[in-house]
Order: structure tokens, then sequence, then C-alpha cells
């Protein structure tokens, strides 16, 4: 089959499109088409090796996978599954790991995955929509609605939000009835932003967020308010120590990355000062993603996508991702 596959880690010189052996599957898998394939903030963490995770090598990238059933392994429900089925792939595997991050992903044509990573996908919703949902709007829905609780009429502060995680996040906000502050370092991702339902925005290369917030909500206080009810914030870095500041006596921190580190400061006054909950968020579960795919063909939340590329162009859509030049999901189809 035809891959994208890295060798070596590094930049986006190191995935180069091949022929690569199809996998094999075993009596538990499924062999599957692979459709259409969306890229996340993860997929440049990987191939940069900035994180700790041991990715084996070769790898192949891309967790978001939408495809089509091929071949049944011996030990498959055949009532419950048939080729030819439309199905969205639960990415995080028992015993293996997440798809790739520590065993091979999505961008090529054939993946193998056990049976009970398969999820139907309804019909109205396409592939390219389908692929879009897993890793953003699945860890959005965790960390906003079941983790995060948010609800109508709180304020909502989210950094980076126009990232694939970010996008989610403010149109579950906004559908929430939440009032959603969204900030970006691009005027042009504001713009979409306020597009989606963000009823202010902040451009955090020219407008400090803490400044905004203060001159808007007031300085926190307890006993009198100020701040945000709650700041999303998976960027980390410098931004952390300054989030707590603006955060409402009795409000939440949700977090569930550090794109600009993870070993920052802090200033464990505030916690204890205004109470603030930090709430972390790891992954979503099957159903979740489910429901993600349910909300889109309800008519609930759209996905945004940003574009959809040829699989030969992966290490120039990964690039893209590098230089941040993109607003909601890249997706790929071999
Ligand atoms: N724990 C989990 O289960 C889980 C699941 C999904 C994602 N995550 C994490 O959540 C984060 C967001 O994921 P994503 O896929 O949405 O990433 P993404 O598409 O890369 O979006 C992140 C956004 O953050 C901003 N950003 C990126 N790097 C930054 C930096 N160094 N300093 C300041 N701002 C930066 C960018 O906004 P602007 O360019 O507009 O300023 C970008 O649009 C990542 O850290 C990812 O690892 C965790």
């Amino acid at each position: 089959m035809k891959a994208a596959v890295f060798h070596e880690h590094g930049s986006t010189e190191n995935i180069k499109y091949e022929d690569f052996p199809d996998p094999e599957i075993g009596p538990d898998d499924c062999l599957i088409k692979v459709k259409a394939v969306a890229l996340n903030g993860f997929e440049p963490m990987i191939l940069g090796k900035t994180t700790a995770l041991r990715t084996p090598l070769p790898m192949i990238p891309g967790g978001d996978i939408a495809g089509e059933v091929v071949e049944l392994g011996a030990n498959v429900d055949k009532d419950s599954w048939r080729p030819g089925d439309r199905v969205s792939l639960y990415p995080l595997i028992k015993g293996e790991g997440m798809i790739g991050e520590s065993r091979l992903g999505g961008c090529c044509e054939l993946v193998r995955v056990p049976a009970d990573c398969l999820i139907p996908i309804p019909d109205g919703l396409g592939d390219v929509e389908a692929a879009s949902l897993p890793v953003a709007y699945g860890t959005a829905l965790r960390m906003m609605i079941t983790r995060g609780k948010v609800k109508k009429g709180e304020t909502v502060l989210i950094l980076g939000a126009a990232g694939g995680v970010g996008v989610a996040c403010v149109q579950m906000a906004h559908a929430a009835g939440c009032e959603v502050i969204a900030c970006s370092s691009a005027d042009w991702k504001l713009d979409k932003l306020r597009g989606l339902g963000a009823d202010h925005v902040i451009n955090t290369q020219d407008q400090d967020v803490r400044t905004w917030v203060y001159e808007k909500y007031g300085k926190p206080r307890m006993g009198e308010g100020g701040g945000v009810n709650v700041v999303v914030n998976y960027i980390g870095g410098d931004t952390w120590v300054d989030s707590l500041k603006i955060i409402h006596p009795e409000g939440r921190m949700l977090t569930c990355g550090a794109s600009a580190g993870y070993a920052t400061e802090n200033d464990i006054r505030y916690i204890w000062t205004y109470e603030i909950s930090i709430i972390g968020c790891n992954a979503w579960s099957r159903a979740d993603q489910a429901e993600t795919m349910r909300m889109v063909t309800d008519g609930e939340i759209e996905p945004v996508i940003h574009a959809v590329r040829p699989l030969s162009e992966t290490g120039g859509a990964i690039q893209q991702l590098i230089d941040r030049d993109y607003f909601g999901k890249i997706v790929l189809q071999p």
C-alpha cells in the first residue's frame, strides 16, 4: 500500500510518501480501507519527539480515521460487522496505545485494528466530517461538558481557540449558552471564531489577556467576583500563571495539554485564595466519540474543516500545523 512514513524523528522533510507492507490481521482484528484521516496538534510533537512518549519507528502518523471494513478476522462477529460497513475508529487500543502515536497510524491506505475499535458512522455523515471528530471534538466534549461542566451564563475564556480542540471548545461552550472569549494570535482566525459564536475575541499578539479580563470583568476578589468562571488552557508555558490570575473565585481551569511547555511556573497562592479548581482531561470514551457524530447529524455542531488534501501531501499538511497556518481541521484522503 501507499503510506506517509517517517523513519527518523525530525522535520516534515523526514515524511516520505512510499510503498509500505500491507497490514496483516489477527483473529480479533479487522482490515480497514482508509477513506479520510485528520491531523492533530500532537502530530508535530510526535514527529519532532517533543513528548516523553516512546514512538516505534518507522511510524505512520494520523489517529483520526474514517474508513470502510474490508476484511474480518476469524473471531469477529459476522452479524455485527460486514465488509463495506462505514466506520469511525476509536484510536486508543488496549495494550497497543494510541493509533499514530505508539502504533501505526492512518496516513496510509489500509489499517489493522481490533474489532472493538469500530464505531458505525451514521447515515448522512461524510467520511471527511467523521474523521475530523474523534480527537478534537471528543476531547472538547469531555473537557467542557463531562469534566468541566460549563453551563449557561458562565464566562469561558479559551486560549489557543483556533486549533482543532479550541474550535470545538468554542462551539460547545457557545452551544451550552456560555459567554465565550476566544484567544488566538491571528486576526483572520479571530474573525472565524466570531462566526462560530465567540462573543469576544483577543489577539494575543497585541493584547495582554490578563489586562483585557481585568478591564472587562474586574480583578478577581473574594466575595466580590471579577475574572472569568472558566479558563481553558492547554497551552501551558508562560500562559499558566496569568491564567490563574484571571479566574473568578471558585472558578475552574480546564486543561488537556501543554503546547508551549508542561514544566510551567505556578503561583499556588491564587489556587487557595480564590479556591480555584484545576481540572485535567485525558482523552474521551467510545460513547463520547459516538456522541460527537450524533451532535453533527442532529445539527447541534458542524465540524470546521480547514482543508482536504491528498495523502501524498501529508508532510506539507503537518508543516501547515507547525506554521499555525490553519483554522479547524486538516484532513487527508488517500
Ligand atoms: N490529553 C488529551 O487527550 C488531548 C487530546 C487532544 C489534544 N490534546 C492537547 O491539546 C492541545 C491542543 O490540541 P490541538 O490538536 O487543538 O492543537 P493545535 O491544532 O495545534 O492547536 C493549538 C492552538 O494553540 C495555539 N498554539 C500552538 N502552539 C502554541 C505555543 N507554543 N504557544 C502559544 N500558543 C500555541 C495555536 O493558536 P494560534 O496560532 O491561533 O495562536 C493553535 O491554534 C495540544 O497540546 C494537544 O497535545 C490533548
